[in-house]
């Protein structure tokens, strides 16, 4: 049977009522261990029977056809087939996610895949795709610069009256900050593994959202989605670039079908780089205007970022801007530059993340020009109802987080710039506001009850690395009364009931949600057994007590109670602006001498309605924080300004931080609950920790040296 709730009808209290105290307790991941002994399967790894191994080709224009040469391949060893984009439909056009991989050939971007040579064996493939001839019939128009780029889309929008309201102001600033591209950059490079059988595709792949990915291959492929079973039990790390299908996978389901044997294709390193979609760079003028008392009055936002000429995506990078402060006068101009550089997609907090780089850093700008500690100044300007919708605010615990994070970091020992000196390291702390948007997704779980006192929990929702197959067991057996140890959690499988798929931090709240009505519907199953009304039921160590009976669950169950628990998405949605927030604090080192930055200290004091596990959540902070770090320090996509390829393509030079670039970073939680965000009351945590990180960083340089970086990364030669 399948439940489905609205957000009204659901006891948003549940679960501080349940007792078991499984779900705050700060559990390791159940996975773990099959993680750091590396016996999780990942997508790669596993062989099967006859399985062949497929090489991509990458372009080497920029603009044109691509005429492959099967033929050029005929002496070399072990190769069984060349096949070539133009066999596939374009899988996705038309969507956020669209998977690059142009129909007939034509290429749109240096690197583009073109062909999957299979072989026998991976040397086999690798040799032949290196030997492969490809020759091409370049067309004229390729343009790789965003800045000078002749095709420019885009409009702009004003609330208010800006211009007046700006001009007028007693105080202002217009700053222009520029951003590099990013790359997802995940552990795990992409793979996948097809194989055909009776006309059923069975594809493993590291994917991020299964129900979504199951249509898209579905579509690439010609078949229909029931045909389709993707299983991506787990999967090492996404951060946007897995959220729709990429090119191995198209490439694996169709080798595999014309070869009649299981193909299976991984990306190199490089090609990760090249092929998959990267984060925009950005330019963004920020105007920001206050009257006398530091209340803003006028605040522009106007960016300019980059796509493929066709490609519907664009980095949202007001998103935050819009919801975060007061001020009646607004204006956004968001232009899409049509470049040919590999496509741009959603990165990790696709908006925010390099959005509040520029607005949280224009914030430091501001209140310097208003005389106002950057604290103060933010307090002043938390709207009462959203600035442009006027909606309603469900939790935000901005304020709290401002204030708790200042006492916390010792924020009053800060100097003015140049002040605080240790020898040769001028040294100085930063503030900036985290925010990113919650949402709902639909979704569903199945949650069963089994006779001996253990629990299955069943949906296609993944892990990537963030805690799902913790939380969603917390969930089951704080519902169900029982040890965490007696829940097992099946995730990663389109046999199993659909969920949201992880992305745009709604994962955990969207199937937690499912799981908590699928185990609710249990319980009340369980109270009809035990003769109680499911008000008075309670569940605890796998005894049931309600009303003046008392039993066993296990004596109560003769079979296996199953439940599937159906979220979709309310109308709270509309009537109210839903979002995590939270405060980042920063203290850094910068040598005199060097320009050289050290981070010496962070912490990220955020609030995200109910925290599910407080283990996996920091984590998520955590690294949240050090990717802030790394877009501050260190991160830049380099493109080759001739043909626009990416030129530092892999981790020696595309530079992540490293621990040696990251301190103890601390990361605290404020107390709250979100009636209005889902049954659970719980928020996106995901992408949190990166929005405005970087921009703490870069406000430190400023109060360490009087230096300020609005080209970011805040490399050496741009501070002295
Ligand atoms: Mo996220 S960029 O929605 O994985």
């Amino acid at each position: 049977m399948t439940q489905q709730l609205k957000m009204d009808e659901v006891q948003p209290r549940l679960l501080d009522e349940t007792g078991q105290g499984v779900l705050t307790t700060p559990l390791d991941r159940p996975e773990g261990p099959l993680k750091v002994t590396g016996t999780a399967p990942y997508a790669a790894e596993p062989s099967l029977p006859g399985m062949a191994i497929g090489v991509l080709v990458g372009a080497t224009i920029t603009r044109g056809r691509a005429h492959v040469d099967a033929g050029s391949l005929r002496d070399m060893p072990g190769v069984l087939g060349v096949y070539t984009a133009g066999m596939a439909r374009n899988p996705a056009q038309g969507t956020a996610n669209a998977a690059p991989v142009q129909p007939e050939g034509f290429v749109q971007y240096h690197g583009q895949p073109v062909a999957v040579v299979v072989a026998e064996t991976f040397e086999q493939a690798r040799d032949a795709a290196i030997a492969i001839r490809v020759t091409y019939d370049p067309e004229p128009g390729a343009e790789v610069d965003p800045e000078t780029a002749s095709h420019v889309d885009g409009d702009p929008e004003t609330f208010g009256s800006f211009d007046k309201a700006f001009s007028e102001a007693p105080v202002r600033i217009d700053a222009t900050y520029t951003t590099k591209g990013h790359s997802s950059a995940a552990m795990e490079p992409h793979a996948a593994l097809a194989a055909w059988k009776d006309g059923r595709l069975m594809l493993r792949a590291s994917l991020q959202m299964l129900k979504y990915n199951r249509n898209e291959i579905a579509d690439a492929v010609g078949v229909d989605p029931d045909k389709v079973r993707v299983l991506a039990p787990y999967v090492g790390g996404g951060f946007g670039s897995k959220l729709g299908i990429a090119q191995e996978a198209i490439a694996a389901a169709l080798a595999a079908r014309e070869l009649g044997r299981p193909v299976r294709v991984v990306m190199t390193r490089q090609q990760v780089f090249e092929m998959t979609l990267r984060r925009t760079e950005t330019r963004q003028r920020m105007r920001l205007a206050t009257d006398r008392d530091g209340h803003i009055v006028a605040l522009g936002h106007e960016d300019r970022v980059s796509n493929l000429p066709d490609e519907v995506f664009s980095e949202p990078v007001t998103m935050a801007t819009h919801f975060l402060y007061a001020g009646a006068n607004r204006r956004y101009h968001h232009e899409i530059a049509r470049i040919n550089r590999p496509g741009a997609g959603s990165v990790r907090a696709p908006g925010e993340a390099v959005g509040m780089l520029a607005l949280e850093c224009a914030m430091d700008e501001l209140a310097e020009a208003a005389g106002l500690d950057p604290i103060e100044l933010r307090l002043r300007n938390i709207p009462d109802e959203h600035p442009e919708t006027g909606q309603t605010y469900s939790a935000r615990s901005l304020a709290a987080c401002l204030k708790r994070g200042a006492e916390r970091f010792g924020w009053s020992a800060r100097r003015a710039p140049g002040e605080r000196r240790e020898g040769e390291w001028f040294i100085g702390m930063g503030v900036a506001t985290a925010a990113r948007t919650n949402s709902l997704g639909e979704s569903q779980s199945r949650v069963t009850l089994n006779p001996d006192g253990t629990a299955l929990v069943e949906t296609d929702m993944t892990d990537i690395g963030t805690g799902t197959y913790a939380i969603l067991g917390q969930i089951a057996a704080e519902m169900l009364g029982l040890p965490r140890d007696k829940v097992t959690v099946a995730l990663g499988d389109t046999d199993f009931p659909p969920a949201a798929g992880s992305g745009g931090s709604w994962g955990a709240s969207s199937s937690g949600s499912s799981v908590f009505l699928g185990a609710k519907a249990v319980r009340n199953a369980l109270a009809e057994k035990l003769g109680c009304p499911p008000d008075e039921l309670r569940l605890q160590d796998g005894i049931a007590t309600g009303g003046n009976k008392r039993s066993a669950i296990a004596d109560l169950l003769d079979a296996p109670i199953s439940e599937v628990g159906h979220i979709k998405p309310g109308e709270t949605a509309e009537t109210h602006s839903s979002a995590s927030y939270g405060a980042h604090f920063c203290e850094v080192a910068v040598n005199a001498v060097t320009g050289e930055v050290r981070v010496r200290r962070a912490l990220g004091v955020m609030a995200a309605g109910r925290i599910l596990n407080e283990k996996t959540a920091a984590s998520q902070v955590h690294g949240g924080i050090i990717w802030g770090i790394g877009a501050a320090l260190t991160e830049a996509l380099e493109h080759e300004p001739r043909d626009g390829r990416v030129v530092n393509r892999d981790l020696a030079e595309y530079h992540v931080p490293v621990n040696l670039d990251v301190p103890d970073v601390e990361v605290e939680f404020i107390e709250e609950r979100d009636d209005h965000a889902n049954p659970i009351q719980s928020k996106g945590i995901g992408e949190l920790g990166i929005s405005g990180a970087g921009a703490a960083v870069t406000n430190a340089i400023y109060n360490a040296c009087g230096v300020r970086v609005r080209d970011y990364p805040a490399l050496p030669d741009r501070i002295f």
